[in-house]
């Protein structure tokens, strides 16, 4: 069972300065996972979570994008999606969207914003396992 919870406080994400133009950053807040890319002068944010199968994006740290830089790119499937609007436009789940998720930002210094539904946790399939096993016991 799942349960939907909301952050309960601005989470520090980073400076506008402190990513470079078309890079992208990893962040885990309460187990779920997020990235954020700077495209220009702005921060987009979604949580690492492919519409198609609910999977993690990356399979390298801080690594989001296409090797043109600039489309998001799924390393699964490799699905591309639009960096400022999240759009699935390419691949197996053209027409959905990322989950963006909501920043504040306060002197070029962007925080993950606080009241905003989290994803639920990542079920943690091993532990999952285990305990079925000591069950059966
Ligand atoms: S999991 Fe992302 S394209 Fe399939």
């Amino acid at each position: 069972m799942t349960t939907e919870t909301s952050l309960q406080k601005d989470v520090p994400l980073c400076g506008l300065n402190d990513l470079e133009d078309l890079c992208a950053m990893e962040l885990i807040i309460e187990e779920r996972q997020l990235f954020a890319v700077r495209q220009d002068n702005s921060i987009f944010a979604y949580w690492n979570l492919c519409p198609h199968r609910n999977s993690p994006l990356n399979w390298v740290p801080n690594t989001f994008l296409d090797v043109e830089n600039q489309l998001i790119q799924c390393a699964l499937h490799g699905a591309l999606f639009e960096i400022d609007s999240g759009l699935c436009i390419a691949g197996p789940c053209s027409g959905d969207n990322l989950q963006p998720v909501e920043l504040r930002c306060e002197d070029q210094f962007y925080y993950v914003a606080a009241g905003q539904k989290m994803p639920p946790a990542p079920v943690n399939l091993r532990a999952q396992a285990l305990a079925d096993l000591e069950d059966r016991e």
